[in-house]
């Protein structure tokens, strides 16, 4: 087994970060973009979080969001990273983009305007790229509302605007097909070891030079792998439902992992299926450990 063991959330269990404690934990280049600073405490109150993953030197981070009824932006925006984001239910209002419901997925490239309110409330896993190899940091500058759906940079739509995956405003996943695993295989590394007989795919955005992808995994029950092995790229899981196993390691909805670039775990398995919903930092591969 390696020595780095891979990083598990079980978000259950973890208490609610208030927005107000988040804001300490935001960049001041994002923290003092917020809006009119009397108005951030009381709106703040309706917003908050579990953090899943931090990385201090990029600014990447996840996080899993609620918002409470009436929660809306103080003011329109738009960031020097990628926001992504994927509804597990509630509404949220996006201006000049959509009304997103559960399932519902967003891969924003840098730039565009946006602003968010909910009227309901909503409950979302939201990312920021930071600092990879495909956005800036994750900050925020205020923009005029009558600017929304627009590009603060840009005028037109091109290809510099487009980012590496597009401007994927709104992905409806109900209404994606699942790809069978030996389909989704055949763009990616080698995967022995992997059960893709019991594995189908639902690509939410994805890179088509590196093989970075936003992806929905869905395990058939009996899924189980044949050995334990690593990735060559970091790769994170958030468990929506059903459950997964490493070894006697079980883990179910509201799970999240984070797994480094190479950390050898158990082989994974799912006697009774799951859904999950996974960030993978280049082609999916598997190489098993050799035991
Ligand atoms: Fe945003």
């Amino acid at each position: 087994m390696g020595l780095h063991h891979a990083l598990v959330i079980e978000t259950q269990k973890v208490p609610w970060e208030s927005g107000l404690d988040y804001l300490r934990t935001l960049a001041p280049a994002f923290r003092d973009n917020l809006g009119p600073a009397d108005q951030v405490e009381a709106n703040f109150a309706k917003y908050r979080q579990k953090n899943l993953y931090l990385d201090r030197d990029s600014t990447r981070r996840l996080d899993l969001v609620q918002l409470e009824p009436g929660y809306s932006d103080l003011t329109h925006c738009c960031h020097d990273s990628v926001e992504e984001g994927f509804l597990l239910g509630g509404e949220v209002v996006l201006d000049g983009e959509g009304t997103l419901h559960e399932g519902d997925y967003f891969w924003r490239p840098p730039g565009w305007i946006h602003h968010a309110r909910t009227q309901p409330g909503v409950e979302l896993l939201l990312g920021f790229e930071g600092r990879s190899n495909e956005s800036g940091p994750v900050s925020r500058h205020v923009c005029p509302a009558q600017l929304a759906g627009s590009h603060h940079l840009i005028p037109s739509m091109n290809e510099a605007s487009l980012g590496t995956r597009g401007r994927v405003c709104k992905v409806s996943s109900p209404g994606l097909v699942w790809q069978p695993g030996a389909a989704h295989a055949r763009s990616q590394g080698p995967l022995m070891g992997f059960d893709l007989e019991h594995l189908s795919v639902r690509v939410l955005s994805r890179n088509p030079l590196t093989g970075q992808q936003t992806v929905l995994f869905r395990l058939a029950p009996g899924y189980q792998q044949t050995s334990a092995g690593s990735h060559a790229v970091w790769w994170q899981m958030f468990v929506l439902s059903g459950g997964v196993q490493w070894g006697d390691e079980a883990m179910g909805p509201g799970v999240f992992v984070h797994q480094p670039a190479g950390t050898v775990e158990a082989a994974m398995a799912s006697p009774h299926g799951a859904l999950i919903y996974a960030k993978v930092n280049g082609w999916l591969d598997f190489t098993p450990s050799c035991a």
